[in-house]
């Protein structure tokens, strides 16, 4: 079947739903694929909250410093300008439609402290902001009718005469390929945590949305720059929320120290995130550490605000680990949390790759840099969702429809169908993907180095051989789950051939990226952009990009 619309939507969560409302609302017909439920999305799963600077004592060009400066002055400030500046429309617009934000005893909204930044300016619905913004969002797109394909997954963009028209995807229920053309393309698909083992992400975060546009010749950018978050839960890499330490919980080592006060001692443990990793990592290389672990300490900030704040994590570790937060400490390790690489896009979502637009997570417009400050992300897919969505609507009015696309459906068919006959080898890609999984977090972790990089790079481009002989082992059509497993661990090694090679070229320490051969940032030679493109039938194409500076000049990084 081929199914036409002005503008094509791949993902449904934060990003996904508000460029799909945006486009909408502008006159253009709009259509939704995800490969889950929409509420199932992975912005659910954003725990602490939303910044901005509403505050009379807080300022955009505040948010904006704190946002730069936690970046390692690798954003591009006309994006983060844009972003700091509409920040607070966005979370209204958001109360707005539904959201019940905390609110202090005086009824007004209610703000928490999050790490790197000099202002409380996190707002937050207790430890499920994202799933409260997922919800609202949802609604609301129902009732303006906006169409969702749920369970569908997107195999391919449709790029004829170089400008992107579609994509084939399957409709999990049914088994059936489908080509939605469009005039405009959104990719909204998310991270690709799941690139790591473990990770804070769902299983659905495979890098779909990275893949698909590297596939189509679009550059992916800042790569190398993976997000460990400083609080992930023993054994099982659950994100426990930034926001108890923005409440107040420690970060203690064996001996119940408070060890941050070695690294970061103005802003302890709100330092940002690459800060506060890289100071638990050395705890453990060093010995201070227990079963590969420190400890969030939350006991001091007593029950109620515990059962009325962080209700979730607390149950999190009671679930897992039998752990009560209220009474004794937590065990945590840093755990791949985001990616603040993407698909390289514009301030309105644009790619350089016409008729092809990428918002949230998997975009990178470049707002966070060689770090994203916690709780800047929600904002992130709210602020270029809308914007994504706005230029997209604009952009097909100009597009004439397109009757062609049959035969790229076929040639999808066919590729499918050659995956499901492959015979079976011995090649599954549940190993597969366990082995990158481990390998990206033993090589390309918080720190890195020449050799292990190389390493890395030569054992996933192994995996990217032996990938090509996994066979699906169910030949059904109805949820073909196996199928999928098989599609995503393909999207998840180009996904990780970028990463790498990024991380390769990038020979400074700069943000996430701490390589310990080279442990200084350099902003002589290494104050720009990497990007990486797929080029059909050689290596990968690395380039560069000037970083944009607009008033806040590179200085030293002290928290
Ligand atoms: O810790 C957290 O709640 C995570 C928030 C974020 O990554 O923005």
């Amino acid at each position: 079947m081929i199914i036409d619309y002005d503008v094509l939507v791949l993902g449904a969560g934060l990003a996904g739903m508000r460029a799909a409302l945006e486009a909408k609302r502008r006159g253009a017909s709009v259509g939704v694929l995800s490969k889950v439920h929409p509420l199932r999305s992975h912005s659910g799963a954003a725990e602490g909250g939303i910044n901005a600077a509403l505050d009379p004592g807080d300022s955009w060009e505040i948010h904006a410093f704190d946002t730069i400066k936690g970046s390692d002055y690798l954003a591009d400030q006309d994006a983060v300008e844009i972003m700091c500046r509409e920040a607070p429309r966005d979370l209204i617009e958001m109360e707005h439609m539904g959201v019940v934000f905390f609110r202090g005893p005086d009824g007004k909204l209610g703000t928490r402290a999050f790490g790197g930044a000099s202002k409380a300016r996190t707002y937050f619905v207790a430890d499920i902001t994202g799933q409260a913004l997922l919800n609202a969002l949802y609604d609301t797109i129902l009732k303006e009718g906006v169409k969702t394909h749920d369970e569908w997954f997107a195999t391919a963009l449709y790029v004829p005469d170089g400008t992107c028209r579609g994509a084939v995807a399957i409709d999990m229920l049914r088994g059936e390929l489908h080509l939605l053309r469009a005039k405009a393309v959104i990719l909204a698909a998310g991270g690709m945590g799941r690139v790591y083992e473990p990770s804070t992400n769902a299983l659905i975060c495979t890098g779909d949305g990275h893949a698909l546009a590297y596939r189509a010749g679009a550059p992916l950018m800042d790569m190398e720059m993976v997000q460990y978050h400083p609080t992930t839960l023993k054994g099982t890499g659950f994100l426990m929320t930034e926001g108890a330490r923005g409440e107040g919980a420690y970060l203690t080592n064996k001996d119940g120290e408070r060890f941050m006060q070695r690294y970061a001692p103005k802003m302890m443990e709100l330092a940002s995130r690459d800060v506060v990793s890289r100071s638990e990592t050395i705890e453990l290389a060093e010995g201070r550490g227990v079963d590969g672990c420190v400890y969030l300490d939350l006991r001091h900030l007593g029950a109620e605000l515990i059962h009325k704040k962080l209700p979730q994590i607390h149950e999190i570790a009671l679930n897992f680990l039998g752990l009560d937060m209220v009474e004794v400490p937590i065990p945590i390790r840093p755990g791949m949390h985001y990616i603040m690489g993407g698909v390289k896009t514009d301030s309105d979502g644009a790619t350089p790759l016409a008729g092809l637009y990428a918002a949230g997570e998997c975009a990178c417009v470049s707002v966070h840099g060689g770090n994203r400050l916690g709780a800047n992300s929600l904002l992130d897919t709210l602020v270029f969702g809308r914007r994504a969505g706005a230029h997209s609507a604009d952009y097909v009015k100009s597009v004439k429809p397109l009757e062609s696309g049959e035969e790229f459906l076929k040639s999808e068919q066919q590729r499918i169908q050659a995956l499901l006959d492959r015979p079976y080898k011995g090649e599954t890609h549940a190993r597969l993907r366990l082995e990158l999984g481990t390998l990206m977090d033993d090589k390309v972790g918080v720190y890195r180095d020449e050799a292990g990089l190389q390493d890395a790079l030569a054992k996933v481009r192994a995996i990217q051989a032996r990938a090509q002989s996994v066979s699906v082992q169910d030949k059904g059509r109805i949820y073909n789950q196996a199928l999928l497993f098989a599609l995503e661990l393909d999207y998840m090694i180009d996904c990780a051939e970028a990463t790498i090679m990024s991380a390769i070229e990038r020979k400074e320490s700069r943000g996430a990226q701490a390589r310990s051969d080279y442990p200084k940032r350099d902003d002589a030679n290494w104050l720009k952009h990497i990007l990486v493109t797929q080029t059909p039938g050689a290596d990968p194409k690395i380039s560069y990009q000037p970083v944009t500076i607009t008033k806040w000049q590179p200085m030293e990084r002290t928290y």
